[in-house]
This record gives structure tokens, sequence and C-alpha cells, in this order.
């Protein structure tokens, strides 16, 4: 089957009562739009085209900028334009929103050409999924369908349109619910805004009146039309009313982050992972997790964030674009973002990864550390107060509490090499860039600005010495001087 696919999200979203554009308002890490683009990428139409109006260059950039990191992967395709592994992505502007009828009419001049099955869907059903779409495209083929639509059954059908079907079940119109007589509102059966239409019936666009009463052109309309000129229609009624929630006010938008919620969780439960409270996670929708991996109250997992298999996230942990390695442990209320953590190492509590570093496999990374930009390699512990920044670390290195690499002088940022097996006493600075090589030892409270030498002891604190009576002499000065404030005092 040729497919190619549209998507709705010219309209004003006046009912949201927000400067953002509908579509752009996020559900678990993803705006609404690239909620429905995502669905539509797995089906491989050939082209994808976008309608958007009033906010046309917010919304372009939102897909071109974000660099989705949900697969597959946006590119640059021919002319500029960005592509997805398989799709074209094409975007038209509808400058001023006369209805989903006429935003549909301006994308066929970006069809032209395209001979096969277009599916259209509104930009704000983010629920709406990869399956439902197929079994609809699947059922729409082989009942030889020219036009159809996806129907549900709703108990409260408020806003959507009815499905108005005749004595022998078929569709013959779709009746908005301002349109609607008083015995069609109480038709449960809606429209949830995802059609297919053969490219050969898109001319009957053209032959959508203006509905006086709303001032639009309605996409629902070709229904009818189709019906009267013989052309074959379908609805069909599948799928969840939760699946196909159309979103036009922050109300309905709540309702559908919870829903939404609600299923990223099941799927992570259906893998084994294990949730100690699941009404205190959020897992945004691009996250991967592996089987036993147990996930305590409070964890954010955002953005492009993979765990591994049989980790353990304790509470109040939030982690950002980063991977998380098999059997690793996340202590609580640690921060990781643009980082990986190898194997069965463990960070936390109270420890703060910053971008682009990388923990070893069985790396320890304790109360109150902070990494950046770093590498620190497999073995290597820093367990209390210190900050790593722009080093790189070998394997087997004990960092000792306070250790601090000076890695900036006020203009610019350096580098402090460590090898493996260094032996770093505690409550030392490293002044970057410098080097310390392999199985080297620097003595406790030492202040480093030259490179070491492997297997070398560096010491350069001040030598200890002791001043025999000091304290006796001292306690005697500070008597006599207290004697004489009372003296004093008493004159
Ligand atoms: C629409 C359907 C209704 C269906 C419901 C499902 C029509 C006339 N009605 O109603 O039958 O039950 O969706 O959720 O189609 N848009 C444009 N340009 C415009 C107007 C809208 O691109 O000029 C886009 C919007 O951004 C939105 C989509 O089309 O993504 C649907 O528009 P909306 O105004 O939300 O329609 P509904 O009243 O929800
Ligand atoms: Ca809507």
């Amino acid at each position: 089957m040729k497919l190619a696919a549209v998507v709705l999200a010219a309209g004003l979203g006046t009912r949201m009562n927000s400067s953002l554009p509908k579509v752009l308002h996020m559900l678990n890490g993803r705006t609404m739009l690239q909620h429905v683009l995502t669905a539509l990428y797995e089906l491989s139409p050939q082209k994808i085209v976008v309608v958007a109006g009033k906010h046309f260059k917010e919304i372009k950039e939102s897909i071109i900028q974000t660099n989705p990191p949900n697969p597959p992967l946006l590119k640059v395709g021919k002319g500029g334009l960005p592509r997805t592994q398989n799709s074209e992505l094409i975007f038209v502007q509808q400058k001023e929103a006369k209805g989903t009828g006429d935003a549909l009419l301006k994308t066929l001049p970006y069809l032209r050409g395209f001979d096969g099955t277009v599916i259209v869907i509104n930009g704000d059903t983010p629920l709406i999924s990869r399956e439902t779409l197929k079994k609809f495209l699947s059922l729409h083929k082989k009942r030889r369908d020219v036009i159809s639509l996806i129907s549900f059954m709703s108990h409260e059908p408020g806003t959507y349109g009815r499905v108005i079907r005749e004595k022998s079940g078929d569709v013959v119109a779709i009746v908005e619910d301002r349109d609607a007589t008083v015995s069609q509102r109480k038709i449960m059966e809606v429209n949830s805004g995802a059609y297919a239409i053969e490219s050969d019936a898109l001319c009957l666009l053209k032959e959508i009146k203006l509905n006086e009463s709303k001032g639009e052109y309605y996409l629902t309309d070709i229904i009818r039309i189709a019906r009267d000129k013989g052309v074959k229609t379908g609805a069909y009624c599948i799928g969840s009313e939760n699946e196909f929630i159309g979103v036009n006010t922050r109300e309905e938008l709540e309702k559908a982050r919870q829903l939404m919620k609600d299923r990223i969780i099941r799927r992570w439960i259906d893998r084994g992972v294990s949730f100690v409270d699941t009404t205190s996670v959020f897992i945004s929708s691009d996250v991967k997790m592996g089987k036993g991996t147990i996930v305590y109250p409070n964890v954010h997992l955002e953005g492009n964030t993979k765990v591994g298999r049989g980790c353990t996230i304790y509470p109040n942990v939030r982690i950002q674009n980063s991977t998380i390695g098999d059997g690793a442990i996340i202590k609580d209320s640690t921060l990781i973002e643009g980082s990986v953590v190898k194997n069965r190492a463990s960070v936390g509590p109270f420890a703060h990864i910053r971008p682009g570093s990388e923990i070893g496999t069985g790396a320890r990374i304790g109360n109150f550390v902070e990494v950046k930009k770093s590498v620190i390699g497999s073995g290597t512990k820093a367990s209390h107060l210190t900050y790593l920044g722009d080093a790189k670390i070998g394997k087997d290195v004990n960092i000792g509490a306070g250790t601090i690499t000076c890695n900036y002088d006020g203009y610019k940022k350096h580098i402090t090499v460590i090898k493996d097996k260094v032996f770093i006493g505690s409550d030392s600075q490293l002044i970057a860039p410098v080097k310390i090589g392999k199985g080297a030892y620097i003595g406790a409270g030492s202040t480093i600005i030259k490179d070491i030498p492997s297997n070398a002891l560096a010491l350069s604190r001040v030598e200890q010495r002791h001043i025999k009576g000091w304290a006796l002499k001292r306690k005697s000065k500070v008597q006599s001087l207290k004697f004489k404030v009372t003296k004093k005092e008493r004159r």
C-alpha cells in the first residue's frame, strides 16, 4: 500500500487559553505533535505533511530542532528538507484557520503526483497508537473503502462529531455537536479525527461548503459528499475512548497526560520493571528500561534515557538523557544529566553527574560528589565530597574525600589526567592542566601543580613541626588577660 500522511495542526487552539501553540504542549516528555508523528513514522509513509497555521515557524522548528530522541532520527533530505529514515517531512501553512476541510485542501499541491492512501490525523490526538492505525489501514484496504474514518464509543460524546449510520449500518455523515439535533446528540459513536482517503478522492475536498454557524470548512462533510456521489465510505469503531482523546482544553491535556503516564508504566511493568509506588514516578515516552529494574518513589526518568537490567533507582533521583548500565545502583537524591553510567556502577546518594561524563564499570561515586565532563575508569572510587571536572581518570583509582580538580583559571578550562591505580589522599587539590602518573600516591592535603611521575609519592603540604609546651604558655597568657579585664571592670 502506498501511503502518505497529513497532520492537521493549524487550529487556533483558543480553548487551551495559552500563548503556546496547542500541539506544542508537552505530554510525558514529547509535544502532542511529536506523539502523533511518532505513531506515523512507524507506518513509514512516503511523505508526512504537517499543516501549521499562525505558529508555523515555531511548529516547524520544534520538529527540526528537537532532533527527536525517538528513532527513526530526523535527517536532512533532498533540498534541505528534514526526513526520517523513510518519510519526507513537509510543512504547509494554512494562514487562516478556516477549518479542518480547508487545512487538508492546503496540502493538495504537496500531494500532487502521489497515488495511494492518505492517512489524515488531527494533531491534538496524542494517544493514538501505531497498532490501531495499522489495523485501521488494513480494514480500509480490505473493504476497499475510498474514504473511511476511525470512530469510537464515548461515554461523554461532548464536542466530538457524531457518526450517523443508516439502517444498513453504513456511515452516511458526521454531524458536529453544535450542528446536531437533540436525537443526534444522543449518539455515542463519535469521530476520532483519523481518516484514510484514497488520493483520487481528495478532489472532493473542493466541494465542501462553508459551515455558516462556525464559519469553517469541515473536513467531516466529505463523508456526506462522498455518499451522495456513491463513493464507498467506512467508519471503524476500533480502539478505546482513552486512545482517541482529543485535547482541546487544559483539563483534557491533564487527562491525556495521566492516561499516557499509566500506559507507559503498564508497558514497563509488563516488561519486568518493578515500581515501589507508580503514582509518584515520571517516565518520559522515550525512556527504555531493562527487566528486573526496581524504581523507588519520586524518580524522574527524562528524555532519551536508557536504564539497563537489574538496576535499582532509589527515591528522588532524576536522570535525563543518560544511559545506565545493567546492575547499576543510583542512590537517593541524585541528578544524572547527559552521561553514561556503566554496568554495576554505583552513584549517590546526593551526587550530581553533569553532561558528558562516563562512570566506568563497577565505579563508585558517593555522597556529595560532582562530576563534570569527566571519564571515570572502571573500579575507581570517589566516595565523598569531591569535584571532578574535565578529568580523565583511569581504572582502580582511589580519590580521597574532599579532592578537587581545579579545572578553571578564570579564562579557560583545563584537563586533569589521572592514570590507573593512583591513590589520592583526602583534601587534595589538583591544579589543571596536570598529569598524575600510573600508580602514584598523593599525600592528603596536597596541592598539586606539577605532573607526578608513575609510582611516585607527591607531598606538597608544609612539614609538620611541634613547639613544645606552647599550649600551656597560651593558657596562662589567656588567664592573665582575663584577670586584667576583670580588674578594669571593677574600676
Ligand atoms: C474535530 C472533528 C470532530 C471530531 C474531533 C476529534 C471537524 C470539523 N471536527 O473536532 O468531528 O470528533 O475533531 O477530536 O473536523 N485544524 C487546522 N485548521 C483549522 C482548524 C483545525 O489545522 O482551521 C486542526 C487543529 O489544529 C486540530 C485539528 O485540526 O489539531 C482538529 O481541530 P479542532 O478544532 O480541535 O476540531 P474539533 O472541534 O476537536
Ligand atoms: Ca480537537
